[in-house]
Order: C-alpha cells, then sequence, then structure tokens
C-alpha cells in the first residue's frame, strides 16, 4: 500500500473514533509536572493516572499520535530504525473493552484498514512464568481469527511483558505484531524471533497488574489495555521501505542535506541519518508548547546534545554553517498541518539554533587552543606512558591520555579522530605512536559515559511516573497560585512555559521579557500567601475545551476543539483565584499549603523567566 504519514494518522484516528474511541491531543514533550522524567516517552505515559485509575474527562475508550522522545537511543541512531524523535499511534481501554476485544481492533486494522494480507503477519503471547500464567486467552484468540500456530510464538518476560514504568504500578503481558520485510514471495511459514525481516509494528499491553513495591503482582481492579504502534516503521513497512528515512517524514530532510552537501545519501547514510534525525527531534523540543532552550542541564542538555551531534556529522558532509535553520525549515513545513505550534513557534526554533551553532563554534576554536597547550607542556615523566613522539627533534617522547582525548570530545565537542587530526595539523613533526591503546581508552570512558547517562534516565523515569505524595500536590497545586498571582501583578501576556516539582522545591518558567524587580516579586509571594490564608476551596470538573474558554480558564495549549478536559478551580465557581486545564493532582484547600516562599528569580531562555520557590 502507498500511504504517506499523514494518512497513516488519519485512517488511524478515523478507525478508533469510528469505534467510539475519544481522540486527545498529544501530550506535551515535556511531562507535566513531573520532575523525574526528563521527557515523554510512549503514549501511555501522559496517561498513567488514568491507567492507575483516575477518571479521565474523556472516557474510557481513548486514541491519538503521541510526540515521543527517548535518550536511551541517542547514540544508536544512525541504523535504520533508531530515532530519538518518534510518533506514537495508541489505542486505550480504560477498564472498558478487554484482551479479545483489543486483538480484534488491532487485527481489523491491520488487514481490512490497512489491507495487510495476514500472511505477512506473526504475533508473540506471554509465555508465562513463577508469578503470572501463559497468555492462552491471546494466543486461542490469533488462532480463532485464522492465524497458524507456527505465526504465534509464547516468549518470556523480557519479550512480552511491559512495564511498570516506574518500579511500581500497572503492568502486564503483550502480545507483539510483526510484519514480514524479506522475499514477498518467500515468506516462511514458521515465525522466528531472531530472523531480522520480521519487524514489529505493534505492541497491545494487558495492563492487568498491579506490582507492589513489595514485587508482588497483584491484579487490577481496573484491566486496561495500552497499545503502541511507531509511526515511522510502520509507514516504512507498508510502503516496502527498507529505512525508516526513506519514507515522507524523513525525505524532505535527506534530499535538503543532498542539497546542501552536494553528496548522495547512499555516499555517506550514516551522516545523513543523524544530521536529519536529530535536526527533527531538536525541532521538536524548541517548537514544543513548553519549548526549551539547550542549556547544560535537563532537557536543554539533551536538546544541546543532539543538535551539537548533528553539526559534527554536518561537517563530515562539509556542509556549511547555518544549515540547522534550513533543516529546521524543512521539519516545520513538513509537520506544521498536524503540529501547529511548530509554525507558531518558529522564530524561538530558529534563533536558538543559530545561538548554539554559534556558540558551538565558539567552544570548537577553545577546544583547539586548549589541544595546542596540550601539546606544548608536554614533559614526561618516568613511569609515564609515551604516546606521541617529535621526530623533528630527535624523537623526543610526548604525552596524551585517553582521559584527555575524551574531555576533548565531551566538553569540546572534538570526536577521536578529529582530535588526532587537529594534532597533526598543529604539529605536523609529532606522531602519535600509540593510537590503538589511546582509541582503546577512548572507547572505554564513552561506554562508561554512556552507562551512566542511561542509568540516569532510567532511574528518572523509574523514580516516580506517579508521584503523588503529599508534597507534591501541594507543589502543584502552588503552581495554580503562582500562575495567576504573576498574571495580576505582571500582566496577561504571563504564560506557563514549564515547571518542574519535587518534595523539596518548585521550578516555575513563564513567559515575561524583563527581570522582575524586587517589588513585583513581593506582590505575587504575597497575593500566593492572602490565596493560602483566605482557605480556598480547589474542585475540579470537566468540560470541553470551549467552555472552559467561556468560563476563563487558563493553560489552553494544546488542546483540539471539542476536547474534553479537567479543569481546576481554585475559590468558588462564580468567584474564583485562578482557574486553569490541568491533569491533577491537588490539595482539596488552599490552607494545606502552610507558607510559600520565592527564593529566586532570574532567566531561564530568550523572553522566559524562571522562579524557584519553596513551601515552609
Ligand atoms: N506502552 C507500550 C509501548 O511503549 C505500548 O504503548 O510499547
Amino acid at each position: 500500500m502507498n500511504i504517506n504519514g499523514q494518512e497513516l494518522r488519519e485512517k488511524f484516528l478515523q478507525y478508533f473514533k469510528n469505534n467510539n474511541h475519544a481522540i486527545i491531543s498529544s501530550a506535551s514533550l515535556i511531562p507535566e509536572n513531573d520532575p523525574t522524567v526528563l521527557f515523554t516517552t510512549a503514549g501511555m505515559h501522559p496517561l498513567v493516572p488514568y491507567l492507575m485509575g483516575e477518571k479521565h474527562p474523556s472516557g474510557t475508550r481513548l486514541a491519538d499520535v503521541q510526540k515521543c522522545w527517548r535518550t536511551g537511543d541517542i547514540e544508536e541512531v544512525g541504523d535504520t530504525t533508531h530515532h530519538t524523535f518518534f510518533e506514537m499511534l495508541g489505542n486505550w481501554s480504560l477498564g472498558d473493552y478487554d484482551k479479545m476485544g483489543a486483538i480484534d481492533f488491532a487485527w481489523e486494522f491491520l488487514t481490512k484498514i490497512l489491507e495487510i494480507d495476514p500472511k505477512f503477519l506473526a504475533f508473540t503471547i506471554f509465555e508465562g512464568d513463577k508469578n503470572v500464567t501463559k497468555d492462552t486467552v491471546a494466543l486461542d484468540k490469533w488462532l480463532s481469527l485464522g492465524v497458524s500456530e507456527k505465526r504465534v510464538k509464547a516468549l518470556g518476560v523480557d519479550d512480552n511483558w511491559w512495564g511498570p514504568a516506574g518500579t511500581s504500578g500497572p503492568c502486564g503481558p503483550d502480545t507483539e505484531i510483526f510484519y514480514w520485510t524479506g522475499d514477498k514471495n518467500n515468506v516462511p511459514v514458521e515465525y522466528d524471533p531472531k530472523d531480522k525481516n520480521w519487524v514489529e509494528i505493534w505492541n497491545n499491553v494487558f495492563m492487568e497488574y498491579n506490582k507492589t513495591l513489595a514485587g508482588q503482582f497483584l491484579p487490577l481492579a481496573q484491566k486496561n489495555i495500552d497499545t503502541g504502534m511507531g509511526l515511522e516503521r510502520t509507514l516504512a513497512v507498508l510502503n516496502n521501505l527498507a529505512d525508516n528515512y526513506l519514507t515522507d517524514l524523513f525525505y524532505p530532510l535527506i534530499q535538503k542535506i543532498e542539497e546542501l552537501s552536494g553528496k548522495r545519501y547512499a555516499e555517506d547514510t550514516k551522516s545523513f541519518r543523524v544530521i536529519a534525525d536529530h535536526l527533527r527531534s531538536a525541532t521538536f523540543l524548541l517548537g514544543d508548547p513548553k519549548g526549551i532552550a539547550p542549556s547544560n542541564t535537563g532537557q536543554g542538555y539533551v536538546l544541546r546534545r543532539v543538535i551539537r551531534r548533528a553539526i559534527r556529522f554536518a561537517k563530515n558532509l562539509n556542509i556549511q554553517a547555518g544549515f540547522t535553520t534550513i533543516l529546521a525549515q524543512v521539519v516545520i513545513d513538513n509537520f506544521k498541518t498536524t503540529y501547529p505550534e511548530l509554525e507558531k513557534n518558529q522564530t524561538f526554533i530558529f534563533t536558538e539554533l543559530q545561538k548554539e551553532e554559534e556558540k558551538f563554534s565558539k567552544s570548537l576554536s577553545k577546544g583547539l587552543k586548549i589541544l595546542q597547550t596540550q601539546l606544548e607542556v608536554h614533559a614526561v615523566v618516568p613511569g609515564q606512558k609515551v604516546n606521541i613522539v617529535d621526530i623533528s627533534d630527535g624523537f623526543v617522547p610526548h604525552y596524551l591520555t585517553s582521559k584527555f582525548l575524551f574531555d576533548m570530545y565531551q566538553d569540546h565537542g572534538f570526536p577521536f579522530e578529529e582530535s588526532i587530526e587537529e594534532i597533526k595539523k598543529i604539529r605536523p613533526n609529532l606522531h602519535v605512536i600509540q593510537i590503538n591503546n589511546l582509541k582503546k581508552g577512548f572507547d572505554e570512558l564513552m561506554v562508561q559515559h554512556q552507562e551512566l547517562s542511561r542509568t540516569a534516565s532510567a532511574g528518572m523515569f523509574k523514580g516516580g511516573l506517579a508521584d503523588d505524595s503529599e508534597m507534591s500536590k501541594k507543589y502543584h497545586t502552588a503552581t495554580h497560585l503562582l500562575h495567576q498571582a504573576l498574571r495580576t501583578v505582571l500582566g496577561d501576556h504571563v504564560e506557563q512555559r514549564g515547571s518542574n516539582i519535587n518534595a523539596e522545591r518548585m521550578r516555575f518558567d513563564f513567559v515575561h521579557p524583563d527581570k522582575m524587580t524586587p517589588e513585583q516579586i513581593k506582590q505575587a509571594e504575597d497575593l500566593v500567601n492572602q490565596q493560602i490564608q483566605a482557605k480556598l476551596p480547589m474542585t475540579w470538573q470537566e468540560m470541553t475545551v470551549e467552555e472552559a474558554k467561556n468560563k476563563g480558564a487558563i493553560g489552553l495549549f494544546g488542546h483540539k476543539y471539542g476536547e474534553k478536559v479537567k479543569v481546576y478551580t481554585v475559590g468558588n465557581d462564580d468567584e474564583f483565584f485562578s482557574r486553569e486545564i490541568c491533569g491533577g493532582p491537588h490539595v482539596e484547600n488552599t490552607s494545606e499549603l502552610g507558607h510559600f516562599k520565592i527564593q529566586k528569580e532570574e532567566s531561564s531562555s530568550a523572553g522566559i523567566r524562571r522562579i524557584k520557590a519553596i513551601l515552609e
């Protein structure tokens, strides 16, 4: 079937809409008030509270296309299928239809709507372990649809168990669907999990258990269905393309890179893919409704890393400076219909990319100077390993460490080979004689570093997706009060741009062009404390976005016309201090908050201020 990205999104949503699912908007890439996760990593991620039993305003059947961003895959980007940013098509049953229903939907969508011949499909189910028995229900269901037994394989927890997203919470067995991408005239009768020609296109998770902190698997009162289908990969297989970058989600970028470099994609697929993936994902982060700028911490640091990695690979292709905004323009043009926020935030995207290109170029020059100095001061101490010799001075030995080369990479953006090349340029008479040892040490440091950052992001993901501790509820409530207080003091141009809460403090980013004066800070702080002292009730109601708007709610970004949302009000229905669209959870009365104190007001990025505050 020839189908493009937009058609696949539409077919998917239309099919589930026809089957009584509410279509919800993609949530932001920056998780709401969740300090433990950098990015939204899966379609289920913004829905965790509802999978745990909270009522969703749009009902018990949902479907969406969710923007996702995964940091674990950054170094793997460059092959045919790994991406940092991707879109996940998903449908959910929150205690509504069961496993059989989910399988029926998946089957009908794939074989009838997308017209995939079942002879190209294979399935896996959970084989059972000491906690949970084999999933014979899913097995029998696939067989009842006419699937051959040889095409359904039972596998263990590593393959067919999903979640919990944290250390505890909803999880369950899954059934995965694979598509044969090999020779269409030679489809194996039996499914072989090791054969890479079978590509996973869809995962159906049966979230039927709650894993307790003690490690027990207890049946959930509300049995959920959570499904995820990667848009990029599914599009590639449907169009018989061996490579996600040849789909219309990437190909305009590949063409532009060919134009800018004068090279063909086939000449250096890895560099092309890294540049295309990273500038696409950077554009989506910068253009997100809660858009973030490159920085040295958290999400901003990941953003900085992908932009700089793209620039380094662009050097491989001899692409001129200034290319990042040209490619961002291609991304905006390609995705603005689905994600209008990209066009809305175009100026911010361009300015930040330009600034980052310039900063990186400065950092490279600084790195070169450090390299030069290193080559001047190189006296060899007895016992040190000699890595370089200067043949002009009659084999004077020099010293260079893998650690130094790794720092050159990490701090200044020089890949190993580039440092060596620069050494040769700066001191043509220097010969690196232990290059293999140096490279080995460098690679080891690289692996250590990657493991550290992977653990850090896995730890963050595990830490508290469902962190609804009392303290975070209080801080979460305080953000609503502060948001309104800032609008009262500074004006209605104030809009929340992000927030980050843990048990000790809150951080709140908002649109405002100038530094706040001490008086303004005091006014905002006092206003929040007045609401706390007034012991105002906090209540919530479900309504459509339009109703919310008519009732004076703020926080309207990113929702579709007619979509149902949860609206939190501080005060009474007709006389309130704050009214805001939000997912929750919050305290029931502002008196629970104690005393609010602003500790710092600073710049976060261009036009965005940041407040750090505590409750004491
Ligand atoms: N949560 C599952 C996944 O990420 C299905 O959506 O694959």
